[in-house]
């Protein structure tokens, strides 16, 4: 995801910038730029791809004297990854740098553009510099100018901006997207987050929401709607690669909490008012497709199970899902009119890869959806689709299994319109259930507290099943695979349906039984089925938002009128149960034993 840094002082500020964007670049990235006003001179650099391109650039620059600097790594959401796309954004005298979103951009963009303003750029970000300069234009002040410009602004951002108007400042702003501010005697820092400044800056203050203001002369005036406050720095940390997990204990804990803003950059572009769109498609792309095949393994395999119970219901086109590795040795039988899809979110993994090739000899049409650009399997498929997870690192995927599922529910839309197999109002519909899907992934101090405590009694016992049904069999599957990747306890994902056709031999006080009972869709039949295992006296751990009295433990979620919100919602509940029992058995959350975060062998 997108990184900013920036520097005011005297110090060489290209390497400052560099060294700051190469800390963040684990978050991922697709182009990099920089831009220092010294001596009343703007100089600027740009590169697509790698930050070594903007280095190569930057080679024969150096900045000694004293200059204000801003930087940034973009991941592309608004506009493709180019150098046009790519921050720090120009207007006439003045540069910024932004993370986040602006939502009321295109409005904002419209009336400048009335008043003769040239727009460059794809970018939301890019309104902000020509508003400012829009205001300054007016008024002469450049404080003024900058206050007015955010106070337009809708939506989440983290922005610097430095102008020649007052080039020995730095404006910023925070909505939303972390900012913070690092000191070190008259050095002034700034930051997304605290990596690209420890062991420069010696004091921090993280920016509160709608803060803002500006630093000069080795001193921040910090502003809000009230006016001017005052803050209190704290020292800053040492430790990079506790800094790395934004504080959390584990990169999974950190991935689990990061789902709910992920999932908006997943959306962004792609979920539109009234329909789905996505830039890398085509209508003509499906011309003669009646069938879909889906093809992937582990987590990613878990996703396709629920795309294609979307695909059929609401797209109404038959779908089949394939584990990679038994696709691959089946002779399977492969007709051109079939869509061939694959999962990944490495895009690296042998097995997927292979079988995506061998659809490819056969003549069938593929799709990727993946969340690393110009991997194997996006290099190899006719399109891509990318998640926008951000870099994962926890071995046991969490937001990419998120972000997939995201994305299958947007084509099952998007195939749904093309087809008009959907309603007006049920699209509407759709599409209201996905903006509301953030707020669904949102992780509270509460629920973490509970599952921290339930955790304790689910450490022994002879073994998990997690059930459901429909969609929530799916989820039952990644919600066992969780568990035994990092606890090593053994767990099995079962359709609660089907339990009584042999499982429920193995019922007794020590089978512990995780039932998904959403109530939007089947919850009298999974309650049966769920009461037939109550009946042999298996310990229950519900997760419903109704209370359910034969429950051993509860956890209570949302009532939603939609089957989606609850799965997301049930989806981080497995996640945070299988890290806390993790923890509690002392086992390497990030890198439990004997795997492999992308499996390049067969
Ligand atoms: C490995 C990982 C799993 C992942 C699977 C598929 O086994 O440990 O977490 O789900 O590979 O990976 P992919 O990158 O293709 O989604």
């Amino acid at each position: 995801m997108c990184g900013i840094v920036g520097y005011i002082g005297a110090k060489e500020k290209k390497e400052i910038l560099l060294d700051g964007l190469q800390e963040l670049e684990y978050r991922g990235y697709d182009s990099a730029g920089i831009a220092i006003i010294e001596n009343n001179k703007l100089k600027y650099f740009k590169a697509v791809g790698k930050l070594q391109n903007l280095r190569d650039k930057t080679k024969d620059y150096t900045s000694s004297g004293f200059g204000v600097s801003i930087g940034h790594t973009r991941w592309a959401t608004h506009g493709k990854p180019t150098e046009l796309n790519a921050h720090p954004h120009l207007g006439k005298f003045s540069f910024v740098v932004h993370n986040g979103i602006i939502e009321n951009y295109q409005n904002i963009k419209d009336e400048l553009q009335k008043e003769g303003v040239r727009f460059i750029s794809q970018t939301d970000t890019e309104t902000i510099v020509h508003l400012f300069e829009h205001y300054y234009a007016k008024s002469n002040d450049s404080f003024d100018s900058f206050e007015k410009s955010i106070s337009k602004l809708d939506g989440a951002y983290a922005t610097l901006l430095i102008s020649e108007a007052s080039p020995d400042t730095i404006f910023f702003a925070k909505n939303g997207s972390p900012m913070l501010i690092g000191f070190d005697g008259d050095d002034i820092y700034f930051a997304s987050s605290d990596t690209p400044i420890i062991g420069k800056a010696k004091e921090v203050y993280y920016l509160e929401d709608g803060e803002y203001g500006y630093a000069k002369d080795g001193e921040v005036k910090l502003f809000d709607k009230d006016g001017e406050k005052s803050f209190t720095t704290k020292p800053l940390a040492t430790d990079k690669a506790m800094a790395q997990k934004d504080g959390y204990r584990f990169f999974m804990e950190k991935e689990i909490y990061e789902q709910s803003s992920v999932m908006s950059d997943t959306m962004i572009g792609r979920v539109l008012d009234d329909r789905v769109e996505f830039e890398e498609l085509d209508e003509s792309f499906f011309d003669g497709i009646e069938n879909i095949k889906i093809c992937a393994c582990g987590t990613s395999y878990h996703s396709a199970l629920t795309g294609a119970y979307l695909l059929e219901r609401v797209a109404k086109i038959p779908c089949q899902v394939e584990i990679a590795s038994e696709f691959r040795y089946k002779e399977p039988l492969l007709r051109d009119n079939t869509l061939f899809i694959t999962i990944s979110q490495s895009g690296e993994t042998a097995d997927t890869l292979e079988a995506l090739k061998m659809a490819k000899r056969a003549g069938l049409k593929s799709l990727s959806i993946c969340n690393v650009d110009n991997s194997s399997i996006v290099r190899e498929s006719d399109r891509a689709i990318l998640t926008r997870a951000g870099i994962e690192k926890g071995v046991a995927s969490t937001k990419a299994f998120a972000t997939q599922t995201m994305v299958l529910w947007m084509l099952t839309l998007y195939i749904a319109q093309r087809e008009n197999s959907i309603t007006k109002e049920i699209l509407a519909q759709e599409l209201d259930a996905m903006r509301h899907t953030p707020k669904a992934l949102k992780v509270t101090e509460k629920l973490h507290n509970k599952l921290t405590r339930l955790s304790k009694r689910y450490l022994h016992g002879h073994g998990f099943f997690f059930i459901g049904r429909d969609i929530f069999f799916p989820l039952a599957l990644e919600g066992a695979l969780k568990l035994k990747e990092i606890s090593y306890l053994h767990a099995e994902g079962y359709p609660s349906g089907e339990m009584k056709h042999g499982p429920i031999a193995l019922a007794d006080s020590e089978l512990f039984t995780i039932a998904l009972m959403p109530k939007s869709l089947h919850y009298e039949k999974i309650k049966s089925n769920v009461e037939e295992l109550s009946a042999r006296d298996a310990t229950i751990l519900a997760i419903s938002p109704e209370p359910f009295e034969l429950a051993d433990d509860f956890v209570q979620t949302q009532y939603s009128s939609h089957p989606m919100l609850e799965f997301f919602e049930m989806m981080v509940v497995t996640q945070l149960l299988s890290l806390e029992v993790s923890v509690r058995l002392g086992n390497d959350v990030d890198m439990p034993r004997n795997l492999a975060k992308s499996v390049t062998v067969e």
